[in-house]
């Protein structure tokens, strides 16, 4: 049956599958010409269960195609997280015709061994691709990876060439820790190292890894590992959130930098996303090297709530696509995160926002275009005076009298969101609670807030990306008036533009 796009919450600039449930970002990779993207997939129902890799393509990274689901479970398992790689010198030997063959390397989980209680229920098997990504085939010697080491958790496989160790090399999670293991071919796999059992956030169990260098931005040419862990539950603002660990990686061990280890020895960590709707995100395999981006994508959910959002046909969207970027800052190193540029064709009908001092409202509604419901951005430059205690940021509304409010605490030195007027929360308690999510990282007088709002979602790129903040609402009418708002003294507009957003879905 064919998707309208149009339901109640149906996110309109962000991925949604047709319908049915959809968790973690998977096998993420760039192929001649396409993006691919999988993801964890129920196709019979909204609610998590039986896991499938569902599957679509884009040529631009914002518009998709959707593509008959890539894997089946199969009799070794249910086929969870995983990664993607094109083989170009086909060490696997699965390619045909002097191709490169695509190849996904996945957790199988087990769920009869889950239930007898044997510790060894989740293994890592590949499937291979000789048509670009249209069909695959699992190969016959799955699974690749077997579990004999005890840990029951073991799963979510990231795979990429690694140059410093002139192998394959798999990132993957056990427990409390993430195994590093090398391979030549991605088919005989051998343990590397361990990192983090006293590193980082470990108030839940770790999931999602993924491992790559990222030049540090003006710094010529010197770059450093990033390392992404996903932790269930934990995430400092409640439920399932992403932390990131900078360092080094010699081929074979990974090394939390000095000057970042202050910062994840005392187990708080250094989050990705400050909101409660960005998980299991990791970043494409197989970006050319003239483009050099590190391009992310996440689930724009939370487990903790995730299964009973009060949406009918599908259940979860994932965050637009980012590129992440390394930046020393007053807090030492940090991954800054943009949406990608490709999102601007999107934009219509720019208006700019007259500079002026901040002391109330601006109604903002009637300078985007109609529908009242459309997607926008808002791009906004403040100065803030140095003693200003003012909350200041955007307001969503509708004539239900619900609200949701995103932007900036002077007197807390936070990023808030609050959702806790935004729709009837009643489907779960952890949906609502807290406001003050993010931290600022930088300092200085001038505040940039840059938002792109979807029917469902609001998305922050704070002091440019050094704070996201990504949460999702469900308000009973979709919000149709936006102002901005203004608590308190001290705070000046220096620049502000707004763009409604096209659907990226056909209409
Ligand atoms: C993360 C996760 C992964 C697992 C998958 C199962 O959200 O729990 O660890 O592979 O989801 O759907």
């Amino acid at each position: 049956s064919e998707a309208t796009y149009q339901e109640p919450h149906r996110p309109q600039i962000h991925f949604s599958p047709p319908a049915n449930w959809m968790n973690d970002p998977n096998g993420m990779v760039y192929h001649d010409g396409e993006y691919h993207l999988f993801y964890q997939y129920y196709p019979d129902s909204t609610v998590w269960g039986p896991m499938h890799w569902g599957h679509a393509v884009s040529t631009d990274l914002v518009h998709w195609e959707h593509l008959p689901v890539a894997l089946y479970p199969d009799s070794l398992g249910y086929i969870f997280s995983g990664s993607a790689v094109v083989d170009n010198d086909n060490t696997s030997g699965l390619g045909q015709n002097g191709e490169a063959p695509l190849v996904a390397i996945y957790t199988y989980h087990d769920p009869e061994g889950e239930r007898a209680g044997r510790d060894d229920y989740q293994y890592q098997g590949i499937a291979y691709s000789n048509d670009r990504g249209r069909n695959w085939t699992k190969y016959e010697g799955n699974p690749v990876l077997p579990n004999n080491t005890g840990i029951r958790d073991f799963r979510d496989p990231k795979v990429s060439w690694n140059t410093a160790a002139g192998q394959w090399v798999m990132a993957l999670a056990a427990k409390d820790r993430i195994s590093f293991y090398g391979s030549d071919n991605l088919i005989d796999w051998e343990h590397l190292s361990d990192f983090g059992t006293d590193q980082g956030s470990h108030a839940g169990v770790w999931e999602c890894p993924d491992l790559f260098p990222l030049p540090v931005t003006g710094a010529n040419g010197e770059s450093k590992y990033v390392l992404i862990v996903s932790i269930n539950p934990g995430a400092p603002n409640g439920g399932s959130g992403t932390q990131y660990f900078v360092g080094e990686f010699d081929g074979t061990t990974f090394t939390v930098d000095p000057s970042f280890a202050e910062d994840v020895t005392d187990e708080q960590g250094v989050w990705l996303d400050y909101g409660r709707d960005n998980y299991a995100g990791v970043t494409w395999s197989g970006i050319p090297e003239e483009d050099g981006r590190r391009l992310f994508i996440g689930w724009m959910s939370n487990w903790a709530y995730a299964n009973v959002v009060p949406t009918e046909r599908w259940r979860s969207a994932l965050t637009v696509p980012r590129q992440l970027t390394l930046h020393q800052t007053p807090a030492g190193y940090r991954v800054f995160s943009q949406p990608v540029r490709e999102l601007e064709q999107l934009r219509t009908d720019e208006f700019t926002i007259p500079e002026g001092e901040e002391s109330a409202n601006r109604g903002l509604s009637d300078r985007f275009s109609v529908p009242a419901n459309a997607p926008k951005e808002l791009e906004l430059r403040y100065a803030l005076s140095p003693d200003s205690k003012a909350r200041f940021g955007v307001e969503l509304a509708n004539g239900k009298g619900e609200v949701y409010r995103i932007g900036y605490n002077a007197a807390s030195g936070h990023y808030f969101s609050d959702r806790n007027s935004a729709g009837p929360a009643t489907f779960s308690e952890d949906f609502v609670g807290d406001l003050e999510l993010a931290p600022r990282v930088m300092d200085g007088a001038e505040v940039s807030l840059h938002l792109l709002i979807d029917r469902a979602s609001a998305e922050l790129f704070a002091d440019g990306g050094a704070t996201a903040l990504t949460e999702i609402f469900f308000p009973t009418e979709d919000f149709n008036q936006i102002r901005l708002f203004t608590e308190g003294d001290g705070v000046r507009l220096l620049e502000g533009k707004g763009y409604t957003l096209t659907s990226i879905w056909p209409q």
